[in-house]
């Protein structure tokens, strides 16, 4: 199993970091994505990835801290990506729930971080938060074809459209709160496109739902979608690590 998207430099795990990536790996983890969301939490979690060698790192800068992304920000997104740990760029794209940043600001970061991992061959991690259209409008003029809709949350018509320019879908602790809905949706994805997450330290799957998230509650999610999809949970582990070792080129 591979989490692609965890914020193991937040800090709720400045206390127990080791102990949260000993539970990971007793828990058939096998790699994680540590995601950053500015630079400084960027430059952390590449940090992390030198020191854990079943960690990779994700470099970028999210929605909310859009307005942060200027000419110096850019040039230390891609100073960062010339470590060979560093498998993506994310997470980027637009947030029009919070709006923290302007929509304008963040649509310009969102572009100029998607021209970076186009220059630079990596796949992007897209967030997407009550912005499905306009996030599919950007992505299709940017000419986007590689990354993946992180803790999908659009409907069938969004996941078709983001799967036609190539993109991964990828499922987190959501999915074992509803029900119908996120079966519908996973059962439309084509199996070489589905990624699992969790998210950390955000969106803990059910039983957990509240408490802090963290890697080795993977499992959970990946017992849900089995269940979904009326598979083994190690057939869904198998499909989904094969996956994400191919989209991130993660070595065997
Ligand atoms: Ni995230």
């Amino acid at each position: 199993m591979i989490d692609t998207h965890a914020h193991l430099t937040s800090g709720e795990y400045s206390g127990d970091l080791a102990a949260v990536l000993r539970r990971a790996r007793e828990a058939g983890l096998n790699a994680i994505i540590a995601v950053g969301f500015d630079i400084p939490s960027s430059r952390a979690s590449v940090q992390l990835s030198e020191v854990e060698e079943d960690v990779f790192a994700a470099v970028g800068v999210h929605p909310h801290d859009a307005r942060t992304l200027d000419e110096a920000a850019l040039a230390a997104l891609e100073d960062l990506c010339t470590n060979p740990k560093v498998v993506a760029i994310g997470e980027i794209g637009l947030d029009f729930y919070r709006n923290l940043s302007p929509r304008r600001i963040q649509e310009r970061a969102f572009r100029q971080q998607i021209r970076l991992a186009r220059r630079l061959q990596l796949p992007i991690i897209i967030h997407d938060r009550d912005a499905h259209r306009r996030v599919i409008e950007i992505m299709r003029s940017e000419k986007v074809c590689c990354g993946v809709m992180h803790c999908f949350s659009g409907d069938i018509n969004i996941a078709r459209q983001a799967l036609s320019m190539g993109l991964h879908i990828s499922f987190a602790g959501p999915i074992t709160y509803h029900g119908r809905r996120a079966a519908d949706i996973v059962r439309r994805i084509p199996e070489d496109r589905i990624l699992i997450e969790t998210d950390c330290p955000y969106l803990a799957p059910a039983p957990h739902r509240g408490k802090r998230n963290e890697p080795a509650y993977l499992r959970l999610v990946a017992e849900r979608l089995a269940e979904l999809l009326g598979k083994t949970v190690e057939e869904v582990d198998a499909i989904t690590e094969n996956n994400a070792r191919h989209l991130f080129k993660l070595p065997e």
